[in-house]
C-alpha cells in the first residue's frame, strides 16, 4: 500500500513538472515575440532612416520666373512657358523639377532673389539681357542649410538668353559643390542648353557635371511627363 502511494506521488510529481514546463512554453514564445516585434521595429527603424538619406542626398534645385500669362482656356497645356495640370499652374522648370520629385524624391529648392522681376515678357527679356550685360549676382533671398547632406543635385533653369538667368550664377557661387554630381535640366525656346553646361563646371570645377542633362523645348514640356520620368530612371540612381 505505502509502495502504491509512493508510485501515486512519484506520478503526481512527473505531472507537475511535465505541466510546469508546458507553462514556461509560452514564457518563451512571448519573450521571443517579443525579440522579434523588437527586431522588426529596429528594422523598420533602419529602413525608414535609409529612406531618410535616400530623400536627403537628392537635391532638385531651381530657378524659374512666372511671366504673366494668359491661362484662360487653356487646359493641360503649354502656354508657352507654363504648364497647366489638374488646375495648377506652374511654369515649365517647376514643372519639370517636380516630376524630378515624383520620381526619385529628392528635397524640392527654388532659387529665389531679393529683387523682383518684370513679369510681361518683352520688359523681362530686357532686364535679363541687361543683369547679363553687367555679370550681376542678384542677391538671393532662398538658402540651403546643410548643403553637405545631398551627393547629387538636379539643377533646373530656363535658357535666358543663350545663358543661365545670373541668380543661377550667384547660387552656385555661394556653395561648394565639390564631390557631388550635378544634373542639369532646362527648358528653352529654341537654343538647347546652350553653353551652360559648360559654364556649370567652369564654376564648380571638383564637381562631376553630368552630360546626360534634360533639355526641352518649351512646346513640348506639358506633354513630357514620361520622357522626364523616363530620363530620371536611366540616370541609373
Ligand atoms: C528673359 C528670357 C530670355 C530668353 N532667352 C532665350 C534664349 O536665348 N534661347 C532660348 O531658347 N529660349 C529663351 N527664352 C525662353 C525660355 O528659355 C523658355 O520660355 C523657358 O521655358 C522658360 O522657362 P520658365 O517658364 O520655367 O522660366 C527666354 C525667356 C526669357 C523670359
Amino acid at each position: 500500500m505505502r509502495k502504491i502511494s509512493f508510485m501515486i506521488l512519484v506520478l503526481v510529481l512527473i505531472a507537475t513538472i511535465t505541466a510546469c514546463g508546458n507553462v514556461s512554453e509560452p514564457t518563451n514564445s512571448v519573450s521571443s515575440d517579443a525579440e522579434e516585434i523588437t527586431k522588426a521595429s529596429a528594422d523598420a527603424s533602419v529602413a525608414e532612416e535609409n529612406e531618410k538619406t535616400q530623400n536627403a542626398s537628392f537635391l532638385i534645385a531651381y530657378f524659374t520666373m512666372p511671366e504673366d500669362v494668359d491661362t484662360e482656356g487653356i487646359d493641360a497645356n503649354s502656354g508657352a512657358s507654363i504648364v497647366v495640370e489638374d488646375g495648377v499652374i506652374m511654369e515649365n522648370v517647376e514643372y519639370i523639377a517636380a516630376i524630378i520629385q515624383q520620381t526619385i524624391e529628392g528635397d524640392l529648392f527654388q532659387i529665389e532673389t531679393t529683387k523682383t522681376y518684370l513679369l510681361d515678357h518683352e520688359p523681362l527679356v530686357d532686364q535679363a539681357a541687361e543683369e547679363q550685360e553687367e555679370n550681376a549676382r542678384p542677391e538671393l533671398s532662398t538658402h540651403i542649410e546643410n548643403i553637405d547632406q545631398y551627393d547629387t543635385i538636379f539643377l533646373g533653369y530656363p535658357n535666358w538668353w543663350g545663358d543661365m538667368p545670373m541668380a543661377v550664377y550667384s547660387f552656385l557661387e555661394e556653395y561648394d559643390l565639390s564631390g557631388k554630381t550635378i544634373i542639369p535640366f532646362c527648358p528653352h525656346g529654341g537654343s538647347g542648353f546652350s553653353g551652360t553646361v559648360w559654364e556649370i563646371s567652369n564654376l564648380q570645377p571638383n564637381a562631376q557635371v553630368s552630360e546626360d542633362g534634360l533639355t526641352i523645348s518649351r512646346n513640348d514640356v506639358a506633354d513630357a511627363k514620361d520622357e522626364i520620368v523616363a530620363w530620371v530612371q536611366n540616370l541609373g540612381f
